[in-house]
C-alpha cells in the first residue's frame, strides 16, 4: 500500500513540484485522525463542537495498525506515548537547528499528502497576501487584485482573512510587498511559514504539534497576525491558523473552579470587536483590549490585556477562569485553578505562542454599567507656550486621581505644527455626567482661572452600555496596520514617577514630546480586581502611565542599514531616558505585546520579577521547546538567523543559540 502511495506521489511530483496537495482521492482509505468525543462539561462549560473532535490515543493506535499509515504513525504521536516510539524525536531533540526546507531531514511529499489527508486537507501552502502583484509560481500579475491589495493593506480583517499574512511586514522580511511598480522586485515566502494549517478542531492541533516534535520543524501559531514584533510568522515553520475557530458560548449560570456568575466562553480565533458585540447582545461587559480587531484569546490575553475597564477591573488575564489549551505532548487539557494552576498562571500573562495552544478560554462577564465618554485638546495656539505648559503640567498632577476614579484616557502629545494636548478619549467607567463632572472639575476650573483656553472644548457623552462607549471612542477608529515606517515601543510608567518624581518625569515628556518624538499616552490604575495571582508583569500593578512611542519615522525605514540606524536611535536615544527614569527595580517596565523587539532587557521589562519562575513553568510543559516565539519566555535559547536585517525579522532558520 505504502509503496503505491509513493510512486502516485512522485508523479504529482513531477507535474507540479509545488502543490503536492489536493489529490486525496490517492488517499481515499485513509481518515481523517479524529475522534468524536461527547459533549462533556469541563472546568464548567461545555467543550465547543470543534474541542469534541479529538485526537486520541485510540486513533494513534489506529494510524499505527492500519496499513496505509502504520508507517508513518511515528511522526503523530504523542510525546511518552507508549503506542510508537519515534526514531525522529530523538534526532529532533538534538538538532542544533530546526528542520528547513531542502534539509535532507524534512519530510518528503508523501509525508506531506498523509498529514494532509489525516488533517481533513487542511494544510494549506503559502501564498503571499501580495503575490498577485508579481509574476510567480502562484500565478502571473494581475493589476486588479493588485490594486485591491494595496488599497486593502492597511485594514487588519484583510489579514485577518489570509492564512499567513502578518501584519508588521518588516518583521517578515518584506519579501513579498505590495507594490504596483515592481521593478526590481521580487517575491519569494521569506519569513512566512512554509504552511499553513486551517484549524477547524481540536484534532489537527494535537496532530500537528505531535508532528513538529517528531520532525524538528518549527511551529508558530496565528491568531489575527496582530503582533507587533513578528511572532505569528517564521520562515520554514508550519503555522496553526486559529482564526476560523469562532465559537462564542454566553453562559449566564456558569459555575466552575472559583467563581460562579456570568461568563463567556470564547473561541481562540474571536476578536476582540466579536467578543464585545457578545457582551452587548447578552446585556453584560467583558474585558477586552482597546483595538477592536486584535484576537480575544490568543497573544491579547496571555499577554495580559491592558483594556478601558483598567480602572475598575484590572487586566483582561485577570477575568479568566479556565482555558483549554493543547500541550507540547499533544495532550488536549484545561489550565484553571484546579487543574494544572502552573500552566494556569503562566497563561495569564507569561505570553503568547510559548506555554500551549490555547483554543479557547472562558472568561467572568460583569453587570452592565454606565459611561462617560469625552474629549479635549489644550495646545499653544491659543496659549503662550508658558500656559501651555502650565495647564499640561496641572494635568499630569492630577491625572493619579483620575485614574483611581475608574478614569482611562487616550492622548496624544505633540510639537507639530505647535506643541500640543490632545485628549482623544476619557473613557469613564461606571460614572454618571454627574459624578463624572465632579471629578474633573477642578482641573477645568484651574485653566479657566488661569486664562488657559481650550482649542477644542471639553465635551462629554453619557452611555448606558460599554458597547456604546466603545463605539463612540476605539470602536469608530479603523487602526491601521501593514506599515513599514517605525518599530514600535512602549513603557509603563510607575505611580511614584508621578508622586515622588514628579518634576523630573514631567521634564522628560516635555523634552521628549518638543524634540518631535512620539507619544500616546494612556493613563491608567490597572485595579487589584480579582485572579491578579498570575504572570501578568508587575509592572501593571503599579501603573500610572503606559507611553507608546515608535522610532523617528522621518529616518529611512526601507533597507537594513536604514532599520538598523533607527533601531539604534530607539534603543539609546528615545527609550533609554525612560528606562533611566522607570528601572524594574522601581515598577517600571514594558508591555511586551506592543514593544520593541530589539528591547535589550526584555527578560526583565517584559515579565518583571516573574521571569525565573516562568522560566521553570516553561521546561516542565515544553521540555523540548516545541513552542518559539521571539523575546517569549526561554527564547534566549534560540536565534533566528536572518542575516543582517537591521533588526530582529523571522526571516530565517531557526538554530540553538
Ligand atoms: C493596532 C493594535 C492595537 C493594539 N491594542 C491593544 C490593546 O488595546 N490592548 C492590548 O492588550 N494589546 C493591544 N495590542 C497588542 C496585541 O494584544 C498583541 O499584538 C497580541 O499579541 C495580538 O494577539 P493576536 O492573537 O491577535 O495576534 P497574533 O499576531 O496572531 O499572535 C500573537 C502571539 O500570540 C500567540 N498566539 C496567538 N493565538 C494563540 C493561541 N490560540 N494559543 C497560544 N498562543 C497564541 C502567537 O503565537 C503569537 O506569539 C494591539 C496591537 C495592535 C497592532
Ligand atoms: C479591497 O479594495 C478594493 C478597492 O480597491 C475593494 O473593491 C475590495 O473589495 C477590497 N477587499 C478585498 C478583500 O480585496
Ligand atoms: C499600476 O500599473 C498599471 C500598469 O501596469 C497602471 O495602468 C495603473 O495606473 C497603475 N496604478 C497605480 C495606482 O499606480
Ligand atoms: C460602581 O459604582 C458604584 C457606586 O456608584 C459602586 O457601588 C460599585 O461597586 C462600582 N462598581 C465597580 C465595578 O467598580
Ligand atoms: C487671556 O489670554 C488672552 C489670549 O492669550 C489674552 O488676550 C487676554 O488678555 C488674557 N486675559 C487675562 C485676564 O489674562
Ligand atoms: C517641582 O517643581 C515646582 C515648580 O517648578 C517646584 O515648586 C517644586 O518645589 C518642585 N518639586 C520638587 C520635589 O523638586
Amino acid at each position: 500500500m505504502a509503496s503505491l502511495h509513493r510512486v502516485a506521489t512522485c508523479l504529482i511530483l513531477v507535474l507540479a513540484p509545488v502543490a503536492v496537495f489536493g489529490q486525496s482521492s490517492l488517499y481515499s482509505d485513509i481518515e481523517p485522525a479524529t475522534t468524536s468525543v461527547p459533549v462533556a462539561s469541563v472546568a464548567g462549560a461545555p467543550l465547543q463542537e470543534a474541542e469534541t473532535i479529538q485526537l486520541t490515543d485510540a486513533v494513534v493506535e489506529r494510524l499505527a495498525t492500519d496499513e496505509a499509515t502504520s508507517e508513518y504513525a511515528e511522526y503523530f504521536t504523542f510525546e511518552n506515548s507508549d503506542v510508537v516510539s519515534g526514531t525522529d524525536a530523538r534526532r529532533a531533540a538534538s538538532a542544533s537547528c530546526k528542520s528547513f526546507p531542502g534539509d535532507s531531514a524534512w519530510p518528503k511529499a508523501i509525508v506531506w499528502d498523509i498529514l494532509n489527508v489525516l488533517l481533513g486537507e487542511a494544510l494549506t501552502p503559502t501564498k503571499p497576501i501580495a503575490s498577485p502583484c508579481y509574476d510567480t509560481q502562484w500565478g502571473k500579475r494581475s493589476t486588479t487584485e493588485c490594486t485591491d491589495i494595496i488599497n486593502n493593506f492597511t485594514n487588519p480583517l484583510f489579514h485577518h482573512a489570509d492564512s499567513t499574512s502578518n501584519m508588521w511586514p518588516i518583521f517578515q522580511g518584506r519579501t513579498c510587498m505590495p507594490n504596483n511598480d515592481t521593478t526590481g522586485r521580487t517575491c519569494t515566502v521569506g519569513g512566512y511559514p512554509e504552511f499553513a494549517i486551517k484549524v477547524t478542531n481540536v484534532a489537527q492541533v494535537q496532530l500537528v504539534i505531535n508532528f513538529v516534535r517528531s520532525t524538528n520543524i518549527r511551529l508558530v501559531i496565528k491568531n489575527t497576525g496582530h503582533c507587533y514584533l513578528g511572532k505569528s510568522t517564521g520562515a520554514g515553520s508550519l503555522s496553526l491558523w486559529m482564526h476560523n475557530l469562532n465559537k462564542i458560548d454566553f453562559l449566564p449560570d456558569y459555575k466552575g473552579p472559583g467563581y460562579s456568575g456570568l461568563a463567556l466562553k470564547l473561541a481562540a480565533g474571536v476578536t476582540v470587536r466579536e467578543v464585545y458585540e457578545a457582551a452587548n447582545r447578552n446585556g453584560v461587559t467583558v474585558l477586552g483590549a482597546v483595538s477592536w480587531s486584535v484576537g480575544y484569546a490568543g497573544g491579547m490575553i496571555i499577554g495580559g490585556g491592558q483594556n478601558p475597564l483598567a480602572g475598575i477591573y484590572g487586566m483582561a488575564a485577570d477575568h479568566v477562569v479556565a482555558f483549554q489549551v493543547v500541550t507540547a505532548d499533544g495532550r488536549f487539557v484545561t489550565a484553571s485553578e484546579v487543574s494544572h494552576p502552573d500552566l494556569f498562571w503562566a497563561l495569564r500573562g507569561g505570553g503568547g505562542g510559548t506555554f500551549a495552544v490555547v483554543t479557547s478560554v472562558t472568561v467572568r462577564a460583569h453587570p452592565k454599567l454606565n459611561f462617560v465618554t469625552s474629549k479635549w485638546v489644550l495646545d499653544a495656539s491659543n496659549n503662550n507656550f508658558d500656559a501651555f505648559l502650565a495647564g499640561t503640567k496641572k494635568f499630569y498632577d492630577v491625572f493619579l486621581g483620575w485614574a483611581d476614579a475608574g478614569i482611562y484616557s487616550f492622548f496624544v502629545m505633540g510639537n507639530a505644527p505647535t506643541p500640543f494636548l490632545s485628549m482623544l478619549f476619557l473613557f469613564v467607567a461606571n460614572h454618571t455626567e454627574e459624578s463624572y463632572t465632579k471629578v474633573v472639575k477642578p482641573f477645568f476650573d484651574y485653566l479657566d482661572a488661569n486664562n488657559m483656553t481650550l482649542t477644542s472644548p471639553h465635551t462629554s457623552l453619557a452611555h448606558n452600555s460599554f458597547y456604546s462607549a466603545y463605539q463612540a471612542t476605539w470602536g469608530a477608529n479603523s487602526f491601521p496596520i501593514g506599515l513599514e515606517n517605525s518599530l514600535p515601543a512602549n513603557r509603563i510608567i510607575p505611580r511614584r514617577n508621578f508622586q515622588e518624581n514628579n518634576n523630573e518625569t514631567f521634564a522628560l515628556i516635555k523634552d521628549h514630546v518638543l524634540s518631535g518624538k512620539h507619544l500616546l499616552g494612556y493613563h491608567k490604575a490597572p485595579k487589584k480586581y480579582a485572579n491578579t495571582n498570575n504572570a501578568v508583569n508587575p509592572a501593571w500593578r503599579e501603573c500610572g502611565m503606559f507611553m507608546v512611542t515608535s522610532s523617528n519615522k522621518a529616518l529611512d525605514h526601507s533597507t537594513p542599514e536604514g532599520l538598523a540606524v533607527a533601531k539604534k536611535d530607539l534603543q539609546e536615544n528615545i527609550l533609554q531616558p525612560w528606562r533611566d527614569i522607570t528601572p524594574v527595580s522601581e515598577g517600571g517596565g514594558m508591555y511586551s505585546n506592543e514593544a520593541s523587539v530589539m528591547e535589550s532587557d526584555w527578560q526583565e521589562s517584559f515579565y518583571g520579577g516573574y521571569y525565573p519562575k516562568l522560566i521553570e513553568i516553561r521546561k516542565k510543559w515544553d521540555p523540548k521547546d516545541v513552542f518559539y516565539a521571539t523575546t517569549a519566555v526561554g527564547s534566549e535559547r534560540w536565534v533566528v538567523q536572518d542575516g543582517e536585517q537591521g533588526v530582529q525579522t523571522q526571516n530565517g532558520r531557526l538554530c540553538r543559540v
